[in-house]
């Protein structure tokens, strides 16, 4: 393929009015492939907003079912559920009991909006007073003996009804282990979304506020992967393919677009791409100051996504893009 010469050739003359361009777009970004991410927290009429999030709010349970009826409204398809229990311990006991905040949230989501698609993030570090991703061993992360307690999470929510469980541990052998654990419980329905790719990012900085899950000590590097690394990225996709990952998802998602790109040419699954916390909040605090277009910003980022190659896109912005933020 190439390009004709000028003077035969003009690029300007696609480019003359909103109607020319539209009609040979490239890339379009449909609300169909969006999800929300919610945070739920244990009480009733709670909706406690995040500092460092603006526009994004810890919700109870009820408030949760009421956001969801909003989101079903306006075309959003999915939501992506993070719990934060009553109660932390070492263990993560709030994440593996069946009438934990998520699977009551499920429940609840199910009855009142039965058509939303419910993800459900399967990861300890919510629940765990520590804060990491798995039970400690001397000091780390011991991979083993977390991937029980994954498996007993996912398990739980997918009992509550989840369609979709996406482990965000990144340990070792996990998707494996909730497969495994789904298929014997006769859950060979329900899919997984893994965060294959997933790097050991800044970019998290205001997700653990939201989340109230920062570690306590150390940092997560022992388990996520080092940001300066692509060929890993495709190695950690086609573990989590060959252990029964329906979709791979990579995170965060405008640093590693080089990521998603190789991912999908590479494999040709299902590709979510996370725009996370401070992919989010860089926006709102710039727009707050009037330095950037908010909508424009916005709808530029994900249309860069989606160039790159993601089927799925995981925002905080999208409600706002489903409610018409966007302007032509
Ligand atoms: C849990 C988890 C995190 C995110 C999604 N699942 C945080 C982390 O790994 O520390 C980040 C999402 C965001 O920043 O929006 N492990």
């Amino acid at each position: 393929m190439s390009a004709g010469r000028f003077p035969a050739y003009r690029s300007r003359r696609l480019r003359r009015t909103d109607a020319l361009r539209r009609l040979v777009r490239e890339t379009r970004l449909s609300v169909e492939q969006l999800v929300q991410p919610l945070f739920v927290v244990p009480g009733r009429g709670v909706e406690r907003s995040v500092g460092s999030m603006p526009g994004v709010a810890q919700l109870s349970v009820d408030r949760t079912v009421e956001e969801c009826r909003r989101l079903a409204d306006v075309g959003v398809p999915a939501v992506l559920l993070f719990g934060i229990p009553e109660r932390k311990d070492a263990r993560a006991s709030g994440a593996t009991d069946p009438d934990g905040i998520i699977p009551s949230a499920l429940r609840a989501i199910r009855e009142a909006v039965p058509g939303l698609l419910l993800l459900t993030d399967v990861c300890l570090c919510e629940y765990t007073d520590h804060g990491h991703c798995g039970v400690i061993r001397d000091g780390d992360v011991d991979n083993d003996p977390t991937l029980d307690l994954l498996a007993a999470e996912a398990l739980a929510h997918a009992r509550a009804g989840a369609d979709i469980v996406a482990p965000s541990d990144m340990m070792d052998g996990r998707v494996g282990a909730i497969r495994r654990a789904l298929d014997a419980a006769g859950l060979t329905h329900v899919a997984i979304m893994s965060y294959a790719a997933k790097l050991a990012s800044a970019f998290y900085g205001p997700f653990r506020e939201a989340a109230e899950s920062a570690p306590q000590f150390g940092n997560r590097r022992s388990y996520q992967m080092d940001a300066a690394n692509g060929d890993e990225a495709l190695r950690e996709v086609a573990l989590d393919i060959e252990e029964g990952a329906d979709i791979v998802m990579v995170k965060p998602a405008m640093p590693c677009l080089d990521i998603i790109r190789r991912v999908k040419a590479r494999f040709g699954y299902p590709v979510a791409a996370y725009q996370v916390s401070g992919e989010y909040a860089m926006v709102k605090a710039a727009a707050a100051r009037g330095w950037l277009d908010e909508a424009q910003v916005v709808e530029e980022s994900l249309l860069a996504i989606r160039r790159a190659g993601a089927d799925v896109i995981i925002t905080y912005f999208a409600r706002d893009v489903a409610r018409g933020l966007r302007r032509p």
